[in-house]
C-alpha cells in the first residue's frame, strides 16, 4: 500500500497547498480518486455558507468500510488491523487482522438487521474500549445506519437528551467497561436513561465485566446470543449498503455555548477523503507502522484516528482498554515498549500528568520504535512540549500539534511530522485544503503577520459539518452566522511572524477541561436544578493538569451552614446530570453576581477572579451593583 497523495519536503507541502487553493475541485478530486468508490462523483463541490450548504463529490456512491475493509483483504488481509491492550496488564492482549475484522464486522452487521435496524436508523453506542465497540461502529456504516457514539464517562440524563434528539431506536451496550481500578456500570447508566425513552426498542449487551445487570425482556439482547443466530445462519456475506457521498455517517454530540449539547453530523464521502489524507499526511503513516492513539473513541479523536482514517489508509490501529497511568506510572511506556508503537497521539493533559511522576516510570522502557508524537485538544505548554520531546522522543521524533474539532472532521492546522517546520506550542500551517482566516470582533479580516484574532475558515474542505441533527438553523447561527461566508470556530488565534498559527484557547462560553469541552451553560444548568439553588455562573481558570478547571460562583436562597457538604451536594448532582467530567472544581457561594444594569454577568470580572488576578478587574462602574464585586474578591476559594 502506498499512498500517492502522502507529502514528503516542504517545497511538495507550499505546492500542493496552492493548488488547493487554486484549483480545489481538481486538487480534491485527485485525491478522491485513490479510494473506492461504486460510482465516481458528477461534479466535485457544491457550497453556499450563508444556508449553510455543502456537498463533496456530488452523486458518488460509496460505503466507507469497503475502504476500511473489503480493499485491503488481498493485499493486507493478515495485517493487524488493530491491537487491543486490555485494562489489565495480566489479560493477554488480542491482534484482529484485516480478514478477522472484515469477518466480525459483517457478522455484527447481520445481527444488526436480524435487529431490524436498517440504513438511516440512529444507533446509539454507549460501551467501553473494547474492539467491539469500533466492530459495532463499522458494522452501522456497513448497512447505512448512523452511530452516535456516547462517551461512556456521561450520565443517564446526558443519554437520555441525546437519544430523544436522535431519536435514536437502537443501543448497544456493555455490562460494565473496565477503566483503570473502576468498573463503570454501563447497563445499568443506560436502564436509568431509558426510564425517559420509551421509544427505544432494543438494546444489544456486550458482557465485559460479568456484572449483575437486568435485561429486559423482549427489549434487551445478550451480544453472544445474537452471534449465534447469525453462526446458526451460515454467517451470510452483508451486502454493503451503497451510499450517497452525503448520506451521514454518524453524529457526535459535542458541547456549545448553549445549555444544550449539538448533534454534529458528518457525511461519508467528503469525511473518509479528509480524515485519511490528514492521517498519512500530519503523522507520515508508512505502512506497517503501529498508530497509539490515546483517546476514547466516545471523542472524534477516537472517531477518526482509532478508527476511520487509520483502517482506510490500511494502518494497523491500536487501542487501549485502560488508563495512561494505571495499574501504575509506566504503564503508558510498558504498551510503547511491548507493541512497538511507532506514533504515538496523546492530550497535553495526559502529557502533563506523566510528567508529574517524574523519570523513574521510563526507566527500563524502550521506546526506540517511537518515530512520530502527537498532541491534541488544548493548547500544549511549552514545558510539557519540551518534556515529551526529550524523555520520549528523545528529540528524534518530531511532535505534531493537531488543532481541530468535533465539527472539522480531522486535523486542520498542523506540522507534517518532519516535514514541515515545528515550535513548540504552535499548531504551525494549515493543511492544504485549509484556509484560516483571523478576524476582529466586527468580522473584518486581519491580514499580516504578528497579529491576533478570532480564527474562521474561509473555504470549505470535505470533512466540515454537515448540519447539526434536526436542527439545521442551529447549525447555521453556531458556526456561519457570526461572520460572513465564514465557518467560526469559536477559536482565538495568534499569527506569528512567520505566518505559524497557535490556538490561544475559546473565545465562547465553552471550556477545554482535559481535552474536554464542556459548556459553561451546561454545568449552570445542572448546578441550577440543585435544591435551593436560585442562580449560578460558572468560568474557566488555569488548572495545572487539567489545562483548564471548572469554578462555579452559586447563589443559594440561604447561605449553606455547612458549605463543605453543600459543594460536595452541588458536585454530586452536576456529577448525575452531565456526568463526572463537568464536575466543578471549585464552588464558591456568593449573594449576588456581577450584573450589567441590562441583567448580563460580567463574566470577564468572574474569570479574573477565578484567575486570582484580583487587582487588574478593569472598570466595575457600570455594575448594577459594584459592592457585590468586593465580596466576591474576599470569598474567594
Ligand atoms: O479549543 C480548541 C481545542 O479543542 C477544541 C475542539 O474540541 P473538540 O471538538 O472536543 O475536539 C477535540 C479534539 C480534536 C478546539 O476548538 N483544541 C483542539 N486541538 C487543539 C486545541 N487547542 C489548542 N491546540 C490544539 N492542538
Amino acid at each position: 500500500m502506498s499512498y500517492p497523495f502522502q507529502i514528503t519536503s516542504y517545497g511538495q507541502y507550499k505546492e500542493a497547498y496552492k493548488k488547493s487553493v487554486e484549483q480545489p475541485e481538481q486538487f480534491w478530486s485527485d485525491i478522491a480518486e485513490q479510494f473506492l468508490w461504486r460510482k465516481k462523483w458528477d461534479k466535485v463541490l457544491e457550497w453556499d455558507f450563508k444556508k449553510p450548504d455543502v456537498k463533496w463529490f456530488i452523486n458518488g456512491k460509496l460505503n466507507i468500510t469497503e475502504n476500511c475493509l473489503d480493499r485491503h483483504l488481498d493485499t493486507r488481509g493478515q495485517v493487524p488491523a488493530l491491537i487491543w491492550e486490555p485494562n489489565g496488564k495480566e489479560e493477554p492482549h488480542k491482534v484482529i487482522t484485516y480478514k478477522e475484522l472484515h469477518f466480525k464486522v459483517n457478522q455484527f452487521a447481520q445481527v444488526l438487521k436480524n435487529n431490524g435496524v436498517k440504513k438511516g436508523d440512529r444507533v446509539c453506542l454507549y460501551m467501553g474500549m473494547v474492539p467491539e465497540l469500533p466492530i459495532a461502529m463499522l458494522a452501522c456504516a456497513r448497512i447505512g445506519a448512523i452511530h452516535s457514539v456516547i462517551f461512556g464517562g456521561f450520565s443517564a440524563q446526558s443519554i437520555s437528551d441525546r437519544l430523544q434528539d436522535a431519536q435514536a431506536e437502537y443501543i448497544i451496550t456493555g455490562d460494565g467497561a473496565y477503566r483503570g481500578g473502576k468498573d463503570i456500570p454501563l447497563k445499568n447508566t443506560i436502564d436509568d436513561a431509558l426510564v425517559t425513552c420509551p421509544f427505544v426498542k432494543r438494546v444489544i449487551v456486550y458482557v465485559r465485566t460479568q456484572s449483575p445487570i437486568s435485561m429486559i425482556g423482549h427489549r434487551d439482547v445478550w451480544w453472544t446470543d445474537e452471534i449465534k443466530k447469525v453462526e446458526a445462519q451460515g454467517n451470510p456475506l452483508v451486502d454493503a449498503e451503497e451510499m450517497d457521498a452525503e448520506d451521514p455517517l454518524f453524529i457526535l454530540y459535542t458541547s456549545g455555548s448553549t445549555g444544550k449539547p449539538k448533534g454534529v453530523v458528518h457525511s461519508s464521502a467528503g469525511y473518509m477523503v479528509y480524515t485519511t489524507y490528514s492521517f498519512v499526511n500530519v503523522f507520515q503513516y508508512q505502512p506497517g507502522d503501529v498508530h497509539f492513539c490515546t483517546a476514547d473513541i466516545g471523542w472524534i479523536t477516537g472517531h477518526t484516528y482509532i478508527v476511520y482514517s487509520v483502517l482506510c489508509a490500511g494502518g494497523t490501529s491500536l487501542m487501549y482498554e485502560g488508563l495512561p497511568a494505571w495499574p501504575d506510572a509506566g504503564r503508558m511506556w510498558d504498551i510503547v515498549d511491548k507493541h512497538k508503537v511507532n506514533i504515538l497521539y496523546t492530550a497535553p493533559t495526559a502529557i502533563r500528568s506523566l510528567m508529574a511522576y517524574g523519570l523513574a516510570p521510563l526507566e527500563g522502557k524502550d521506546l526506540s520504535s517511537l518515530k512520530v508524537l502527537g498532541t491534541v485538544g488544548e493548547p500544549i505548554n511549552e514545558e510539557a512540549w519540551h518534556w515529551y520531546d526529550e524523555h520520549i522522543g528523545k528529540k528524534r521524533c518530531p511532535i505534531v500539534d493537531t488543532w481541530w474539532q468535533t465539527e472539522t472532521g480531522a486535523t486542520m492546522i498542523s506540522n507534517l511530522a518532519g516535514v514541515t517546520p515545528s515550535k513548540p506550542s504552535y499548531a504551525t500551517l494549515p493543511l492544504p485544503g485549509i484556509q484560516p482566516v483571523l478576524v476582529d470582533e466586527q468580522g473584518k479580516e486581519i491580514t499580516g503577520n504578528d497579529v491576533s484574532g478570532n480564527l474562521c475558515i474561509r473555504f470549505p474542505w470535505p470533512s466540515i459539518i454537515r448540519t447539526t441533527y434536526g436542527d439545521h438553523e442551529r447549525c447555521r447561527l453556531n458556526y456561519f452566522a457570526t461572520y460572513d461566508n465564514m465557518y467560526f470556530t469559536g477559536d482565538g488565534c495568534y499569527r506569528d511572524e512567520q505566518g505559524f498559527y497557535r490556538i490561544t484557547g475559546r473565545v465562547d462560553d465553552v471550556l477545554n477541561v482535559s481535552g474536554h469541552r464542556i459548556g459553561t451553560a451546561e454545568v449552570e444548568n445542572a448546578i441550577n436544578m440543585h435544591t435551593g439553588v436560585l442562580e449560578s455562573a460558572v468560568v474557566g481558570y488555569p488548572h495545572d493538569l487539567k489545562g483548564q478547571g471548572i469554578y462555579a460562583y452559586v447563589i443559594m436562597d440561604a447561605m449553606p451552614d455547612n458549605k463543605q457538604l453543600a459543594q460536595a451536594d452541588i458536585t454530586q448532582t452536576v456529577a448525575r446530570i452531565i456526568g463526572p467530567i463537568a464536575r466543578p472544581d471549585k464552588i464558591q457561594f456568593v449573594t449576588g453576581l456581577p450584573k450589567t444594569r441590562s441583567g448580563k454577568i460580567m463574566r470577564r470580572i468572574l474569570r479574573k477572579i477565578a484567575e486570582g488576578e484580583l487587582a487588574n478587574l478593569g472598570d466595575t462602574s457600570t455594575l448594577l451593583d459594584p459592592g457585590v464585586v468586593n465580596e466576591i474578591k474576599e470569598g474567594r476559594v
